[in-house]
């Protein structure tokens, strides 16, 4: 029996509104699912039915109103401190938009590098190898090492975002709409690498879009999303 690696139970996230808070947005209102090691769930639904707001919360990036996560069997709902931060290396996202995680102002090196300065992944003379594995990990050029972010095609942003997260050895990731901005012919090259990648290192995914085709190519199961529930699975 696979492992189970990400549960949620009857999740809810309110969002109030207008000057007295009276207006609730019910952005997700029970949703409920498990996602086993090595293993991907695919969330699919229309634009503004609850996906990212899903997938934020699991990250603890939003606090839920209501229901409980847990991560490998424990319960990290309400979990602070340093187990939180433990947690934020092993639970990952990557964005639709990944020049928003890039530093426009910082070559590639430089924003890879600075996960594993910040964790103290490795020492600076281990630095530089571990970059260029990276690199290589996600089948990028060395060159681009040393260029800036607008030099780079979204495919290539794209990947070097995803090797700024593998060095942090994430188990669980939520790729939130991670091709819907890159040209056909690239998504199938990015779809393939998380494949991969989830191949190599057992990675769970969440994986979230609003396009059934995709989600259907990467999915073990497939969870559909409407205004906030899950309506059918797959
Ligand atoms: N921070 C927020 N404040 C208020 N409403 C929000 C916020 N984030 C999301 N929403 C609302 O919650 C609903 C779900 O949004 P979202 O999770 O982004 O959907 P999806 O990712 O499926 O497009 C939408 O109606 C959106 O407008
Ligand atoms: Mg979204």
């Amino acid at each position: 029996m696979t492992k189970v690696k990400v549960e949620v139970e009857n999740l809810k996230k309110y969002f109030y509104s207008g000057i007295f808070r009276k207006k609730v947005i019910k952005a997700v209102d029970g949703v409920s699912f498990e996602i086993k090691e090595g293993k991907t769930l695919g969330l699919v639904g229309e634009s503004g039915c609850g996906k990212t707001t899903v997938g934020r919360t699991i990250l603890r990036l939003i606090e839920p109103t209501e229901g409980k996560m847990l991560f490998d069997g424990e319960d990290i709902t309400s979990l602070n401190g340093s187990k939180l931060k433990k947690l934020g290396r092993e639970m990952q996202i990557i964005f639709q938009n990944p020049e928003a995680s890039l530093n426009p102002r910082m070559k590639i090196y430089d924003s890879i590098a600075e996960p594993l300065r910040i964790h103290k992944i490795c020492n600076k003379n281990e630095e530089k190898e571990v970059i260029f594995e990276l690199i290589e990990t996600v089948n990028l050029n060395e060159e681009l090492l040393f260029r800036y972010p607008h030099e780079l095609s979204g495919g290539q942003i794209q990947r070097v975002a995803i090797a700024r997260i593998l060095s942090l050895n994430p188990k669980f990731i939520v790729a939130d709409e991670p091709t819907s901005m890159l040209d056909v012919s690239v998504q199938a090259q990015i779809l393939n690498l998380l494949k991969d990648l989830q191949k190599k290192y057992a990675i769970s995914y969440l994986f979230i879009s609003h396009d059934l085709e995709v989600v259907e190519w990467m999915s073990d199961e497939i969870a559909i999303m409407r205004k906030g529930k899950i309506v059918e699975w797959k």
